[in-house]
């Protein structure tokens, strides 16, 4: 189907990207990771010296350069705990929302993962995911990313921050993060990538014959 719009959402390490990635390699569509713009404004923020809890200090930081989106630093988990202060934000959301509502109005359909694609980016997207996982397996999974990396953490502390980024992102009152009423559930707790990536096309093709 030409023009199918896939909307992934899902809690930090839920493979929501490595799911949104796949499928977007399996369709032939393009891929938008709403959490880097998120990030991106997060990394701004950090590197010009403003306050991420203070709206207006955040809302500057929204104009950001497109080439800071491939800087590497975005990745971190310092950046992604800050995006996630910035992103309550009202005037945040209002500031990326146009770029990623055109995404995903793209005639020729597209792939968005992040927090709520299915609930207001995309709600009308032909099939919706949301992805899951404890947050023990979620809090490995990153502790296995950062021992790759060469950082050190316990797995304590990225449980807590895990958990923390959780709260954060589902309580806040601008599109929090929930899964949307039509949104079919996936838990990757005990999936390995192949699994979960077979399970997410057989959920899409399920909803596009539905
Ligand atoms: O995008 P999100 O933060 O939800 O997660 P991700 O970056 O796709 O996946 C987080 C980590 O878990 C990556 O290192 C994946 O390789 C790994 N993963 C896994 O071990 N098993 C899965 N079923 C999915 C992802
Ligand atoms: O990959 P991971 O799940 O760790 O994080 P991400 O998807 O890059 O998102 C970083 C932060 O941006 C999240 O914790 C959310 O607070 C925020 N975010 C959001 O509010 N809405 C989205 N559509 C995507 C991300």
């Amino acid at each position: 189907m030409s023009g199918m719009i896939i909307a992934v959402d899902g809690p930090a390490a839920s493979g929501k990207g490595t799911i949104a990635r796949a499928l977007a390699r399996h369709y032939g569509l393009p891929h938008l990771d709403t959490g880097l713009l998120y990030r991106a404004v997060a990394a701004t923020v950090l590197r010009d010296g403003l306050d991420p809890a203070v709206e207006a200090d955040a809302a500057a930081a929204c104009a950001f350069n497109d080439g800071l989106l491939a800087d590497p630093w975005l990745r971190t988990d310092d950046v992604g705990k800050i995006a996630s202060v910035v992103s309550a934000h009202p005037q945040v959301r209002a500031a990326l929302l146009e770029r990623q509502k055109r995404f995903a109005g793209q005639p020729g359909g597209a792939v968005l993962d992040g927090r709520d694609i299915g609930t207001v980016i995309a709600p009308d997207a032909d099939a919706k995911l949301f992805v899951q996982a404890t947050p023990e397996v979620r809090a490995e999974r990153r502790h296995l990313e950062l021992q790759k990396a060469g950082l050190t953490a316990s797995l304590e502390k990225v449980l807590a921050d895990i958990r923390a980024r959780d709260e954060r992102d589902s309580q806040r009152a601008d599109a929090p993060m929930v899964a949307a009423a039509d949104a079919a559930l996936l838990d990757t707790s005990v999936l390995s990538i192949e699994a979960a990536v077979q399970k997410a096309i057989e959920l899409v093709e399920a909803r596009r014959n539905a």
